[in-house]
């Protein structure tokens, strides 16, 4: 009885259309019932020629649909022919509800995403039209060619040691760094470099000190490594550290943006980033120095140099990405340790993460040593340079009287606006206008107070577009 009624039920769904062939739909269907509880422990199958007869299928499609369910343990098969297996109550398995839901670091972090586009004005975003397609897939290739099957195993922890090598020379003379190729360490994306630093330098519960406002990722970062955040209020001159807090709360590390910071865009003064080395050195801290946009430079004579290379051997993490320069799928970042700490990092890190992209970063290595990397830059600073200056002259046409801040390196500048604007409004009307700019006030800690304005990147947008696209800034206030 139980079963006439379940074999009608199959015949009806077996007789749906669907591409799943009918022998592995009987199959599955056999199975549900049994994981409901339609079919309870012990009950007789009928013969497979019963049920053959019955779905109208080839004896040997149901014997499959048998055998594969004793073969997985639902169904026994005994001299008397087949039987349900003594299975515990196994109906509470099915349906979505009462599974658990996200952790609650899991959901502090839902609607946290932005949504990445390369509409003009997209911030951090670089050219992706004008990226050398060709010189990269020349090296890409010729990466692949080279690679031997066993090099497709997971790849050494630190990085490629060529990509190394390239990275520390690259360094040295861009950047001032202070770096051999054993104290540079590949990973995939300056996120996980400071997923990395926060795993391996601090424990859950230490304090970590992060600019504010300064970059949301981060933050979610180092808060889902168990560090407790505390926002430092950052002026035109950077990060603006009180001298008593070294040892009031004093942190286990400190993230800054010396080069540009991020997003407000000052530079960090020699007196700042003095005062950071000696307090961190003194408080037993770790400075992280994100010089994630420095690869454009647009102020006059020399970029300052990194904070890293200011003394040897000092507090100091430093940290860089390929994202700008490359192109940000590319999840290829940097980090440089202080010789005393590098093996030990290096040791821990083999030990976090299993690393990969070998072939991508041979190609990168490859491409950096035949000079590719560098005509690219070539080619995009005056790009850049001139997206800048349009975009400064329409926001000065548009908004006069607005302060307009940053841009001495990178990719954005910052509108300022009243404390009392909203941006947020602002910045969802603006996107119905095929343009994207993001809040100042997304950047903050605590939004309520945080400064207001649009963040506006013009890696991605034409030079001679870029009046008309202001002017939809503009219309796009109320
Ligand atoms: C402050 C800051 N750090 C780092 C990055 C780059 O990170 P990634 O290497 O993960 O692309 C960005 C990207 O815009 C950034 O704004």
């Amino acid at each position: 009885m139980l079963f006439d009624a379940l074999l009608d039920e199959i015949n009806g769904r077996l007789a749906e259309p669907g591409d799943v062939p009918r022998q592995e739909r009987l199959y599955r269907l056999l199975k549900d019932a049994v994981l409901a509880g339609r079919l309870g422990p012990g009950a007789r199958l009928p013969a497979t020629r019963t049920v053959a007869a019955r779905c109208q299928m080839a004896r040997n499609c149901v014997a499959y649909a048998f055998e594969a369910l004793v073969a997985e343990g639902f169904l026994v098969a005994d001299r008397q022919g087949t039987r349900v297996a003594e299975l515990p109550r196994a109906a509470a398995l099915a349906g979505g509800e009462g599974l658990p839901g996200l952790s609650r670091r899991g959901a502090g972090l839902r609607g946290r995403s932005v949504q990445h586009t390369v509409l003009p004005f997209a911030p951090g975003v670089p050219d992706l039209n004008l990226f050398p397609w060709q010189a990269w897939s020349r090296c890409l290739q010729r990466a692949w060619g080279e690679v031997r099957a066993r090099e497709l195993n997971y790849a050494p922890p630190g990085g490629e040691p060529a990509l190394r090598a390239a990275v520390a020379h690259f360094l040295a003379g861009w950047r001032g760094v202070r770096c051999t190729p054993d104290e540079g360490f590949i990973l995939a994306g300056a996120q996980q470099a400071l997923e990395a630093c926060a795993r391996l330098l601090a424990d859950p519960g230490d304090r970590v000190w992060v600019e504010e406002p300064g970059y949301p990722v981060a933050r979610a970062t180092l808060q889902g490594a168990g560090l407790v955040l505390e926002g430092v209020p950052v002026d035109g001159d950077g990060i603006c550290i009180q001298p008593a807090d070294w040892h009031t709360r004093p942190p286990r590390l400190v993230c800054v943006t010396p080069a540009h910071q991020f997003p407000l865009g000052s530079v960090l003064s020699l007196e700042r980033r003095l005062a950071l080395m000696a307090g961190a050195r003194a408080a037993g801290a770790w400075v992280i120095e994100d010089d994630y946009d420095c690869d454009f430079y647009h102020g006059a004579g020399r970029p300052l140099p990194a904070l890293q290379g200011l003394v040897a051997d000092g507090p100091v993490i430093y940290l860089g990405t390929f994202s700008k320069l490359m192109y940000p799928g590319l999840r290829l970042a940097y980090l440089v340790l202080p010789r005393s700490l590098a093996p030990d990092f290096g040791e821990a890190l083999a030990g976090w993460q299993r690393a990969g992209q070998a072939v991508e970063q041979r190609a990168l290595a490859q491409f950096m040593e035949s000079g590719a990397l560098l005509r690219h830059h070539r080619q995009m600073a005056p790009v850049y340079r001139a997206r800048q200056e349009a975009l400064r002259a329409a926001l000065a046409a548009h908004f006069p009287g607005w302060s307009v801040r940053g841009g001495v390196a990178g990719l954005h500048l910052v509108l300022e606006g009243a404390a009392s604007l909203d941006d947020r409004a602002w910045a969802q009307a603006i996107a119905t206008r095929s343009v994207v700019a993001r809040p100042l006030s997304v950047y903050g800690m605590e939004p309520l107070v945080s400064p207001r304005g649009l963040v506006l990147g013009y890696g991605v947008a034409d030079a001679r577009q870029i009046p008309a696209l202001v002017a939809r800034l503009a219309e796009a206030r109320f």
